[in-house]
Formats: C-alpha cells, structure tokens, sequence
C-alpha cells in the first residue's frame, strides 16, 4: 500500500521543494519505490528536477502530457474518458525515484475545485471533482508500485491545497526559523481542524461516495516537523537562529500539537516517542547548506549525493566541506529512516 505524504506549509520558501526532492532521493536509496508529485503550479520541483533550460523544453514536456493537469483533465474539462494513471518521469541519478511533473495550468482548476468542495453535496455534475486528485495520485501509485508519494505543495490556503491535505495518509510540516513560520503554525492549529472536519463529512456524502471517484476517508496524520536554513557559529545554531527555533518549538508544541490531538491528527506518543520525536514534534534540524546548495541545483541531486568532482574544490575546502556533507547525508539518513518505522507502525 502506497503511502501519501504532503510536505506542506503555507508560508513559501520553507524548503518544502527542497526537502520533497532530498527526502525523496534519499528514501529511493533505501530501496522504496518513490513518486515526487510537484502539486505547485510554479512547478518548481519539475524545474529542479528536469532544469529547463528553454520555452521549449517546457513546451515539449507539456505536449506528453505527463503532468498533474493532463492526470486531471479527463474530470476538471468534462471529457469523455476516465482518468489514468500518469506516466511519471524517472528522475535520473536515482533508481526507484519518479516525478509527477507540475503545470502552470494546474491553478486553472483551483475556481472549479474551490466551487466543488462547497457544493458538490447538492450539485451532481460536480461530485466526480473533491475524489479526483487522490483517485489520480492511487492509480498512478499502483502503476508504478509505489511505496511512497511526496506531495510538494503551493504556499497558500487554495482547495487544491486542503484537498491533498486531507487525503493525505501523513503530512510534515517544514519551517525556517523566524517570525512568520512560527505565525503559520498558529494558523495552522486552526486550519487543519477546519479541513478535517470539512473531509470528515465530504466522505461521508452519498453523493461523494458515489461518484466516479469517491472522496476517500482518511485521517491525515503529523509526522513531525523539519526546521531548516540556519547558520552554524561554532558547532549551534547563531543565536539568532535559535531564538526562532525555541519560538517554533512552542509554537507547535503547546499550540499546533494540542490542536491536532483533538481531532486525532496525530501518531500515537509510543510511535513518536519510539523515533526519540518529543512534544515539539521535530523529526530533523538541517542547517543552511552554504556552498553545497549551488552544486545540488546545477547537478539535480542532493547536497548528500554530490560527488567530490561534482562539489568542484580542492584540498582543504573540499575536505570541510565533505565533512559537512557527510553530517547533511547523516541527516537525511535519519529522517528517512524515521518516516520509514514511522509510516510502518501506522500501517502493521
Ligand atoms: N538547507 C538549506 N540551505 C540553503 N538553502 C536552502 C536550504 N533549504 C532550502 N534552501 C533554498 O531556499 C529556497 C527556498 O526553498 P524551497 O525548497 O524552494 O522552499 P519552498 O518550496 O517551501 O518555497 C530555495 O532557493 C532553496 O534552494
Ligand atoms: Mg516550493
């Protein structure tokens, strides 16, 4: 059975993209099958992943119509035929690693998909639209046999959003240390009970249930949280750095975590405890990559899989700097490995 897990926030430029890619290599390392889905029509993980470098390549690739939007258009444009899975794209460099490649036009469905989750209770010719994305997402899993799906997702509140939120098997939520991600975590301890309660009862319309592609009913449920893109000054977080990351802590710990246990949107403590996650629900500190980050995006790979000739110094620069790539491959490391046991706990 195929995992969904959404890496969301919606403050931008958390490292949701980043950490979407990076974790997903690192888990098709582990030998589990991994389809990274771009759901942002920036489509900034195509980009990472496929690194246009011409209108026409964006051209060509849409025009194979492996994308979300083209996954979706059977339903959001009313035609005749059922959805498919889509054929993802292998990412290179990485065995058992597929892209569900993004589109600009994926934000055309947003107005249609907002109008279907308030009224597809009472309007028929919507009720295939709320099940779709999921429906889409499962097919495409099943193709491939995926282990896992990683949603990287659009910085925003939209109902595309709240749609692949909320049929979500897992979602982690990534923040940078400072003042607004600690703001969209107290957002968040709102939000999310909002679309839960809103699923909770989509799943169980009649008129969802017998749709084309019902709306499934799932919990979603809090992995953790990844703080990222701090600086170091000897050895710890600056001090700067660390005050947000005591904010975020609280943040989440005495508001976003409560929130979620009272609607069951959270693991079990054993499960959290088992990984050593405490009450803040950190599942991993990374701090900022430095000159590491360039070498990934000219290469499209991840800092902890660049090769020495790749990372392009020499002598003493280049012996720090495996040094700090070994520390960012421990990490990764250790955050797969904890999504692995806790993802299994949940489904054994
Ligand atoms: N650990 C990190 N160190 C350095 N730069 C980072 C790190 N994580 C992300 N970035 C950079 O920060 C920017 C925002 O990251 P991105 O993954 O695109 O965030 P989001 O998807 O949440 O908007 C990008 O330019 C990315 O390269
Ligand atoms: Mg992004």
């Amino acid at each position: 059975m195929v995992q969904k897990i959404a890496l969301f926030n919606h403050k931008g430029g958390v490292s949701k993209t980043t950490t979407t890619f990076n974790l997903g290599w690192m888990l098709a390392t582990k030998g589990k099958k991994v389809i990274i889905v771009d759901a942002d029509p920036q489509c900034e993980l195509t980009e990472m992943v496929l690194r246009f470098s011409t209108k026409e390549d964006i051209e060509g690739l849409y025009e194979k119509k492996q994308n979300i939007k083209s996954g979706l258009a059977p339903v959001f444009e009313s035609r005749p035929k059922l959805i498919e899975a889509v054929d993802c794209l292998p990412v290179e460099g990485c065995d058992g690693l597929f892209l569900l490649p993004g589109h600009v036009g994926f934000a055309e469905y947003e107005v249609t998909l907002g109008i279907a989750q308030e009224l597809s209770g009472s309007i028929q010719a919507l009720q295939n639209l709320p099940g779709s994305i999921s429906y889409l997402l499962q097919k495409t899993a099943d193709k491939f046999e995926a282990d896992y799906i990683l949603i990287d997702m659009s910085p925003n509140l939209s109902s595309i959003n709240q749609n692949l939120m909320m049929t979500s098997d897992f979602f982690i939520l990534p923040t940078n240390p400072d003042f607004f991600s600690v703001m969209a975590i107290d957002s968040l301890a709102k939000i999310l009970p909002k679309w839960y309660a809103w699923a909770q009862k989509a799943s169980e319309m009649r008129i969802l249930k017998d749709a084309d592609y019902p709306f499934p009913k799932v919990t979603p449920r809090l992995l953790g949280t990844i703080v990222q893109n701090y600086t170091i000054r000897y050895g710890e977080p600056a001090t700067v750095f660390q005050n947000w990351i005591n904010k975020i802590k609280v943040a989440v710990s005495a508001r976003l975590g409560p929130s979620l246990r009272e609607n069951n949107m959270l693991l079990t403590d054993e499960m959290y405890a088992s990984q050593g996650i405490k009450s803040d629900f950190c599942l991993a500190k990374i701090s900022a990559f430095n000159s590491l980050i360039a070498k990934s995006q000219k290469y499209q790979t991840p800092v902890f899989a660049l090769t020495s000739e790749q990372i392009e110094q020499v002598g003493i620069v280049l012996e720090t700097t495996l040094k700090a790539q070994e520390k960012f491959r421990n990490t990764f490391d250790e955050l797969a490995d904890k999504i692995i046991c806790l993802t299994n706990a949940v489904s054994n």
